[in-house]
């Protein structure tokens, strides 16, 4: 199959932002995952650079409007790389090869009979560049810019819309996928009730000349929808290129709902006047506001992808983006909010699964993945490789629909059972246990083969991650040629191959509030010390007695005869030797790296002939049915070994 995707052409007259990031990173996204499924994909962006904003945009600079379009059109150019976006091609309209096709279609349309030249009055709105009508007027003013439109009487250039309304409903009533969301397939339609008026396509050059000249008066240049629209076609090769006979009927584009009408009514109608087939489907989604506000330039909220990609990293933006928009609503940006993703899905969920399953891997099965014991599965296997396969299904259908929050839902939810898995099934204890069955081999194959898919269908949406998945998997290569339908299902892995640990995907990230609490408690603290005297209660200064610190645990062993003993070596930061009570509860191997928490200037005392110079701490709890359990107490992100616990 063939997919082609596009984004909008932005107007060169602001600076790459949040909400061009957004449209083509989707397009991005969806580029990549078509890939996965083995289709013949071109992706294509660019800027739109004629018309009357761009000229004043330009003299607010002192430049002419040629250095102007060239300079802003090569940011966009350049931004898109630093997210990990990369479209095939790159179109601007004021390229000859596209000014030569839009005078060639206008010439087309118009020797048909479907341009007449008339007269015309209306509110033409500057922010829009285009006639409103007085139904679109709220308060005599437009809508979407909040100015009273200039009103204009002046000849110009019609193109017969009216023509194709008819077709146009019939066509949108047949194909229930050509505009989604529903929700603006029915604003399209409701538009389309009452009797739609022809469109005007062009300016007299006594009023702007920054545009492209009518093949037939070169009094006037062509309107900017006439020019913009037609880049889905010069972008392949319209009329007699190779790839527009290959991609046109694939045609698929993603627009905000701000540019809905151009595309849902003056693009359609203006393809079935050139005589050629409907675009195949249009992706609308809703706006990027910025902690509840529109994002503005004279608010000062315009967010910048670089910024966010500098701060955060690629992967972190792309995923908060992509899951964070249900497609088609609005949505409201805020760092706390990438944050609180970045620390729970990414480190927490993601990163941890990652790092513990290949630790494990390197640990107890020499870094290779290990065989599976095909007879001896058990009910939790079981259900591994059917949510595996269920998940394999949903993200597909959601990444079609373009419901993308929808289908990383589906991975997470994935990912939570894994965590669990591994809990469940306890690795550690399968390698100590006397009778070392396969169990711990078919549980590591299970945690490998989970991670191989997950890598796989995390590409369209962090490439960058899932390319270090898949290094560490030792897959880099292959993944790269894998699709949805090769690889995409259980049991691909060969037992035998070497996987590595990687690299830590996603350290946490620090959150702004967390930031503020320590002083804010601290004053609390001396207040609420202040104040009580109660039995049981100690004194804000006999607290501050006890030294707590973080501590690194370096090295871990069994004392022998104390099967309830270890003997730590902790860094905090000179090395310490600590006995801890905790051998019921962890493995050795397994507390190396941890970081604790200790008392550091606890007197020195001799447990089983080992001096311990301190204790750790740990949470207990006992189960309703009275086992006991017991965590270590660590800290909430990676800090110096050593740092004081306040
Ligand atoms: N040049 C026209 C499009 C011509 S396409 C043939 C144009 N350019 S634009 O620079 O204004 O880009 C509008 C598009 O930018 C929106 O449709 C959307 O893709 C993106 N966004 C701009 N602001 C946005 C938000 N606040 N939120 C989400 N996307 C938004 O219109």
């Amino acid at each position: 199959m063939t997919t082609y995707i596009t984004t909008p052409i932005y107007y060169v007259n602001a600076m790459p932002h949040l909400g061009h990031a957004y449209t083509t990173l989707v397009a991005d996204t969806y580029s990549r995952y078509r890939r996965l499924c083995g289709d013949d994909v071109r992706f294509q962006t660019g800027t739109d650079e004629h018309g009357e904003k761009i000229v004043q945009a330009a003299e607010s600079e002192g430049s002419t409007p040629r250095e102007y379009v060239d300079r802003i059109s090569d940011t966009f150019r350049h931004t898109w790389p630093t997210l990990a976006i990369e479209p095939d091609n790159f179109i601007r309209t004021t390229y000859p090869e596209h000014i030569k096709t839009v005078q060639d279609i206008l010439q087309k349309v118009y020797d048909q009979g479907d341009i007449y030249f008339s007269e015309y009055s209306g509110h033409y709105c500057k922010g829009c560049e285009r006639f409103l009508t007085e139904k679109e007027l709220v308060d005599g003013t437009c809508p979407d810019h909040q100015t009273v439109p200039e009103e204009i009487c002046e000849q110009n250039y019609f193109f017969r819309m009216s023509t194709y309304q008819d077709w146009l409903i019939e066509h949108i009533k047949k194909n229930p996928d050509y505009i989604t969301p529903e929700r603006y397939r029915n604003e399209v339609l409701s538009f389309l009730s009452e009797p739609l008026e022809d469109l005007c396509i062009s300016r007299p050059v006594s009023r702007l000349t920054w545009g492209i000249p009518l093949p037939f008066d070169q009094k006037f240049v062509t309107y900017v929808w006439f020019d913009a629209l037609i880049n889905y076609l010069t972008g392949i090769g319209y009329p007699d290129g190779p790839d527009f006979e290959k991609y046109w009927s694939a045609a698929e584009h993603v627009i905000a709902k701000d540019i809905l009408k151009p595309h849902a009514i003056y693009w359609p109608t203006m393809i079935q006047a050139m005589g050629l087939p409907p675009y195949k489907r249009l992706h609308v989604h809703g706006y990027w506001n910025v902690d509840e506000t529109k994002m503005s330039k004279s608010i000062g909220n315009v967010i910048r992808p670089g910024e966010l990609v500098e701060k955060y990293g690629v992967d972190t933006v792309r995923y908060f983006l992509l899951r964070e928009m249900s497609f088609g609503l609005d949505s409201s940006f805020s760092e706390e909010a990438v944050i609180a993703r970045r620390n729970s899905d990414l480190a927490n969920d993601l990163g941890n699964l990652f790092s513990r399953a290949l630790t494990m891997v390197g640990k107890y099965a020499g870094g290779k993945v290990p065989k599976v014991d095909a007879a001896a599965l058990t009910d939790d296997d079981r259900e591994l490789i059917d949510s595996m396969e269920k998940m394999i299904a949903t993200y597909r259908v959601n990444m079609d629909a373009f419901t993308f929050h929808k289908a990383l839902q589906a991975v997470w939810e994935v990912i939570g059972l894994l965590n669990r898995y591994i809990v469940t099934n306890a690795p550690w204890e399968l390698a100590t246990a006397p009778d070392k069955s396969g169990r711990l081999d078919t549980v590591l194959y299970f945690l490998t083969e989970s991670l191989r898919i997950l890598a796989l269908v995390l590409r369209p949406v962090m490439p960058v991650a899932a390319g270090k998945m898949a290094a560490a998997l030792g897959m880099e290569d292959t993944m790269a040629a894998a699709t949805l339908d090769t690889a995409g299902k259980w049991g691909v892995f060969e037992p035998g191959m070497s996987v590595n640990k990687g690299p830590q995907l996603f350290p946490r990230l620090e959150t702004k509030k967390k930031q503020q609490t320590p002083k804010k408690q601290k004053k609390k603290k001396s207040r609420d010390a202040e104040s009580v005297d109660g039995e049981g209660l100690i004194t804000f200064d006999q607290f501050g007695k006890v030294e707590l610190r973080v501590a690194e645990i370096v090295a871990a062993e069994k004392i022998k005869k104390a099967d309830k003993l270890l003997k730590l070596t902790l860094k905090a930061p000179r090395e310490r030797t600590v006995v801890a009570g905790i051998a019921k509860y962890y493995q050795p191997d397994e507390l190396v790296g941890k970081k604790v928490i200790i008392v550091a200037n606890l007197k020195p005392a001799k447990l089983m002939g080992v001096t311990s110079r301190g204790m750790v701490l740990a949470a207990k709890e006992k189960d309703g049915e009275g086992v006991e359990r017991l965590v270590l107490s660590t800290v909430d992100a990676d800090i110096a070994a050593g740092s004081r616990v306040a």
